[in-house]
């Protein structure tokens, strides 16, 4: 399978059947900060923290260009020590992964696993050789602590052109991600590049990305768009969701998914639904 053909599943929610968190909007956003990193050379591994059933690891998976590699790490089923707060996030919202689920979805898309790192992504640091990345997604414990932990990660392995994505920046649920990453700002070198309802992105590269570059390349694809730019302090950042005609034909399917799920099990499973 292409990157194209990807997009087009995680669009269409009567296809798509991997469980997880990744919308239409960051699977384009992704694809764009991808696109531009390559058009300017920036070359570096991917790695992402969380990768719970394969959704956006199966994304970063086709990212990588001949000598770079995509690292995933999370703890699935395998036990791992973890703080208390993240443990007891873990069996909240992730009872019952095992990581066979999250290989055989990503080998229904790739030839061959990533490289997969279990454990607590606190490990990452004697794995990933610090400057070798230009891509980080931060989406696996969301405590302060450990986002926290996973931004100072990210910093210390993105080089030159590294963008950092964080999941979950603004949810009223996990506050603890929010302020790890304005805490990140606030020392001063984080640069935001744009945002979604989801995920932001940002960079620690004075001479990387643009928020400008990143604007314009949104502004040129199809299914996402600039909604508004944002001023963020001495930074501004691009609002991206998607086009209200693709959001339109994506609500229809989301709806004609979840009504066939209520009306087989009379919407008491509702929550562990398709792409949501
Ligand atoms: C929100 S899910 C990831 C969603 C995934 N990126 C997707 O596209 O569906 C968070 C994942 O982080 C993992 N996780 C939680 N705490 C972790 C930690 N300290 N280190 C590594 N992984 C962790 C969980 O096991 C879970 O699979």
């Amino acid at each position: 399978m292409r990157l194209a053909d990807y997009l087009d599943f995680v669009c269409d929610p009567g296809r798509d059947d991997v469980e997880g968190w990744l919308y239409p909007t960051d699977a384009y956003l992704m694809g764009v900060i991808n696109d531009l990193q390559t058009g300017h050379g920036f070359r570096g591994d991917i790695v992402e923290i969380g990768a719970y059933k394969g959704k956006s690891a199966i994304l970063l998976g086709f990212f990588p260009a001949a000598g770079e590699s995509l690292t995933v790490c999370d703890i699935f089923d395998s036990g791992a020590m973890v703080s208390d707060g993240n443990a007891q996030e873990n069996a909240a919202f992730y009872p019952g992964l095992h990581q066979a689920d999250f290989e055989k979805n990503y080998l229904r898309f790739h030839d061959r696993l990533p490289r997969v790192h279990v454990g607590p992504s606190e490990e990452l640091g004697k794995v990933v050789a610090a400057g070798s990345c230009r891509l980080v997604h931060i989406d696996g414990g969301h405590t302060y602590e450990v986002a926290r932990a996973d931004m100072e990660t990210a910093r210390r392995a993105l080089g030159s052109g590294g963008v950092v994505v964080v999941d979950d920046w603004s949810s009223a649920h996990i506050p603890g991600v929010a302020m790890a990453l304005w805490e990140q700002y606030l020392s001063g070198e984080l640069t935001p590049l744009a945002f979604t309802k989801g995920k932001f992105y940002a960079t620690w590269d004075p001479a990387g990305l643009t928020a400008g570059e990143v604007a314009d390349a949104v502004a040129d694809r199809a299914g996402i768009e600039v909604r508004s730019v944002v001023r963020l302090g001495r930074y501004v950042a691009a609002s991206v969701t998607m086009t209200l005609g693709d959001w339109q034909r994506y609500n229809a399917g989301l709806r004609a998914v979840y009504s066939k799920l209520y009306a087989a099990d009379g919407g008491a499973s509702a929550p562990q639904m398709v792409g949501f």
